[in-house]
């Protein structure tokens, strides 16, 4: 078990990211915004890397985390590769200097021109999700004369202890082939002269942290394995996938090291390349979400705390009942409270955090949610008419803007009114 230390620190009473506090930060670009720290995202790549040194790999970082093309540069410049989802997220990792050789490709729904577009930039693997995406490929790729490299995406069909609606590897989850039906689909990809199956993938949830979800699923794997090789299909590729937890309470959680020692054992007679697809734990802990406090209103049987980030900027805590823990940035002494911190979208849903043990919090002061860069920024959303927030970048003493606040011409930009109403 591993707990790792953070970059967001009180210093004399002040709350600092490396070597900036958080309040200059918030007055400089205001607020709500995200804040993120280099070191913190290089060390979480760096410790992954580490992990599986041991065995030739590929770590392709889930895009879908923090899409941010800083963010991807900076993993770019490390070696990372990328699993994207769309064709959107490709050409945010191409952009960001990914090369194809370390792109792999998932989704149960790539539409054909988003295939077309992964098999011209000739990226490592599609990671298919079912035989119909499958004769799909095949059709594109002979049309245009292309050659697709496939992994089948399996469902071990294990039980993972995660929010349901995070769980993508347990029987009913709509990911992937069961392992009779991958064993077909191996069956069909080697009568089809456009494809060739080189990998098997799996990716049975997020924010794991019992590890023997992934033993099972390997087990599973591997008799897989065992089973199309036998019948003329070579393995190259092992993409476990992603989903390795984050502590969010504080509480310890295994890491990459014990990840690898828990599936490297089990990999013993595979001599091709593993692949990974970390998203939380590479960028989770590297981010917090910058609010300030509006309103506090006591009231029984539960008391707010009004702030201005809400559930359109960060929906965890509203979609999965996520805790995160909110601290002063100017830390205090003092008897606390039990608070709901609230936003100001119109739903009784946005929440950023239930029962919530604080000091008395004046209007104006600003509080910071922690352990938001992973699926922070990349699933807000404009609800409300509220201007999505701006992204800044903490290294060391310095501080970058990486995404600008949208304005309220951002809001209306795409919209087009008939005629008949102008
Ligand atoms: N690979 C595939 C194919 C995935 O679908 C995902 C995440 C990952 C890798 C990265 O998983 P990670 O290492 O980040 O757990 N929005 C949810 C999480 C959804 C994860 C979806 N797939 C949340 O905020 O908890």
């Amino acid at each position: 078990m591993s707990i790792v230390s953070t970059p967001f620190t009180y210093i004399e009473g002040e709350l600092f990211c490396e070597g900036v506090p958080l309040s200059r930060i918030a007055r400089e670009f205001g607020t709500p915004c995200y804040v993120y720290s280099y070191t913190r995202i290089v060390e979480n790549y760096r410790r992954f890397k580490g992990a599986f040194a041991a065995r030739p790999h590929l770590i392709a970082y889930a895009v879908k985390a923090n899409s941010n093309g800083t963010i991807l540069r900076i993993l770019a410049r490390e070696g990372s590769g990328a699993d994207v989802v769309s064709g959107g997220e490709l050409v945010r990792a191409r952009a960001a200097g990914i090369p194809p050789e370390k792109i792999v490709f998932a989704g149960v729904g790539k539409r054909s021109d988003e295939i077309e577009q992964a098999l011209r930039e000739g990226i490592l693997l599609l990671n298919v999700e079912s035989i119909a995406e499958m004769e799909t490929v095949g059709r594109i790729a002979s049309r245009a004369s292309l050659h697709a490299r496939i992994a089948i995406r399996v469902n071990p069909e294990v039980i993972i202890h995660t929010h349901p609606y995070i769980t993508t590897g347990s029987t009913g989850d709509k990911f992937g082939l069961p392992v009779s039906r991958a064993i077909d689909a191996y069956r069909r990809a080697r009568e089809n002269r456009s494809i060739e199956a080189v990998g098997v993938h799996m990716h049975i949830g997020s924010q794991i942290t019992d590890l023997s979800s992934y033993s099972k699923a390997l087990e599973i794997l591997h008799d897989l394995a065992r089973t199309i090789s036998d019948e003329g299909t070579t393995i190259s590729y092992l993409d476990l996938g992603g989903g390795l937890g984050i502590s969010y309470s504080g509480e310890p959680v295994p890491g990459p090291g014990e990840l690898s020692a828990a599936v490297l054992p089990l990999l013993e007679g595979f001599k091709g390349k593993i692949i990974l697809e970390p998203g939380r734990s590479i960028v989770g802990d590297a981010g917090v979400l910058l609010t300030t406090a509006l309103y506090s209103k006591p009231s029984s049987p539960r008391s707010f705390l009004i702030v201005d980030a809400g559930m359109n900027d960060f929906i965890r805590p509203a979609l999965y009942g996520a805790q995160h823990r909110v601290l002063p940035v100017i830390d205090r002494e003092g008897p606390e409270k039990i608070v709901d911190v609230v936003g100001p979208v119109c739903e009784s849903s946005d929440i950023l955090a239930h029962h919530c043990a604080l000091p008395k919090i004046e209007a104006g002061e600003f509080l910071a949610v922690r352990d938001v860069g992973a699926y922070g920024f990349s699933m807000s959303s404009r609800y409300n008419s509220r201007p999505r927030l701006a992204e800044v970048l903490v290294r060391g003493e310095d501080v970058f803007l990486i995404r600008e606040r949208e304005n309220l011409e951002d809001l209306t930009l795409r919209e087009r009114i008939p005629k008949f109403l102008s």
